[in-house]
């Protein structure tokens, strides 16, 4: 079936060709005014301005829509979450109001452990009916295309419980969906005197099943202090690479301890969180081609520096922003507030945001040929705003709720 929009105010992040944006590339936002958009089954069949539109297309198709001023853009490509979990964690949210540091909860036996400990008593069924909502949620928000991770489980059971979740998301939704194992999230409570033990298991249990039932895309180790070092997330890493699973990886959120440098080495597709950066980090990462994934509502929640962004970028960086949604540092997966966020409080400007969180976001997970822009042979995956004045006014007027409708495959949801 064809679908031709008409009068579309502002058609966003029009692309002949796919590029993933790096230093001051991603401030070129292109933008046509009063546009038209032509879907076929699903799939974006042309574009351009209206005045060309009785040019380029003498017959117009039975089915026309008048956007009648609303603007479009490509849905958010949110490459970085933890939206399956069980329960939720507000009882530590006030221990930190109280006063209590994110280390400091975690150190009690709170934080990763404490949404293992739920997710171990929470049924595989249980489980993704909680998912599913998250997801719904953040789809009617407008995110089109999302990385998932385990790191929930640390168990082999619980681990396997939380991907086949994530399976049954892929194949349940409309939404273009990734896996990504993160074993390699903490040590639980049984191997925290036995690191080895515990690496042991998620290369010699978890591994093999993952890859023989291709549970995941991607794996993911929380480099950190008290967590995984740069070693430990080589080994796993290179385990992972013989089960078919490229790193993205949590790096230089609290300290920097290397992880930078060891993502690099490991060529990972991403390197995540990245608050804390000394200068060799920067240079390192913005000379490689690991994305820089950004994260500011985890910083927000936890009231931490939020990530260079700045510096990143003009030292040549490919940046992409995502919500990090958890139970935990960012219990929000609300793209719309992360790029709002990212101009505030980092200085992005609105077109870098755009572009960080749809186009760089695909690339991310490695989902740009069917995402992340309007482009020929792209799905129709489409937010559609309602009238604006301008593409600023939408991380301006933070908290606004601008979005009339997400089109999700060439249909509205
Ligand atoms: O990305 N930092 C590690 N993991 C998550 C938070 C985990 C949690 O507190 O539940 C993050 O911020
Ligand atoms: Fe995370």
């Amino acid at each position: 079936m064809s679908t031709l929009i008409t009068n579309i105010e502002f058609l966003v992040n029009t692309r002949e060709s796919n590029e993933l944006l790096r230093g001051a590339a991603l401030a070129t936002l292109p933008v046509i005014e009063n546009a038209f958009l032509l879907i076929e089954d699903g799939i974006i069949e042309d574009f351009g301005p209206m005045h060309e539109l009785s040019m380029r297309m003498p017959d117009l198709p039975k089915h026309v829509l008048d956007a009648d001023g609303k603007s479009v853009l490509p849905c958010w490509c949110d490459s970085h979450t933890h939206i399956v979990f069980a329960g939720s964690r507000e009882n530590e949210f006030v221990d930190k109001i109280k006063g209590l540091s994110y280390a400091e909860i975690a150190a009690r036996g709170g934080g990763i452990l404490n949404s293992a400990a739920k997710l171990a008593a929470c049924s595989e069924d249980e489980l993704f009916e909680q998912s599913w909502k998250r997801l719904q949620e953040i789809n009617k928000l407008g995110t089109g295309s999302i990385e998932i991770k385990s790191g929930y489980g640390l168990s082999v059971e619980s681990e396997l419980k939380m991907l086949r979740v994530i399976k049954r998301l892929k194949q349940q939704s409309p939404m273009t969906i990734k896996a990504t194992f993160l074993g390699a999230h903490t040590y639980p409570q049984a191997y925290k005197e036995n690191h080895q033990g515990y690496i042991d298991l998620i290369i010699r249990e978890m591994l093999p099943v993952i890859a023989a039932e291709q549970l995941a895309d991607y794996i993911d180790v929380f480099c950190e202090t008290g967590f995984f070092s740069p070693m430990e997330m080589e080994t796993i890493c290179k385990a992972g690479a013989e089960a078919g699973l490229k790193p993205k990886l949590h790096i230089n959120q609290l300290n920097s301890i290397g992880g930078i440098q060891a993502a690099v080495k490991l060529k990972a597709v991403s390197a995540d969180h990245l608050e804390t950066m000394t200068e060799e980090d920067i240079k390192c990462i913005a000379d490689s081609d690991t994305i820089g994934t950004l994260l500011p509502t985890a910083a927000f929640f936890l009231r931490m520096a939020y990530q260079p962004a700045r510096q990143l970028i003009d030292a040549g960086c490919a940046i992409a922003l995502a919500s990090d949604y958890n139970p935990g540092s960012s219990p929000s997966g609300n793209m719309n507030f992360v790029t709002a966020l990212s101009c505030i409080q980092m200085k992005m400007l609105p077109e870098e945001a755009i572009n960080a969180a749809t186009i760089n976001g695909a690339y991310a997970m490695e989902v740009q040929d069917e995402t992340g822009s309007i482009m020929i042979g792209k799905k129709a995956n489409l937010i559609f705003t309602k009238p604006i004045p301008s593409i600023a006014y939408l991380p301006y007027t933070f908290g606004s709720n601008h979005i009339d409708s997400v089109m999700m495959n060439g249909r509205f949801i």
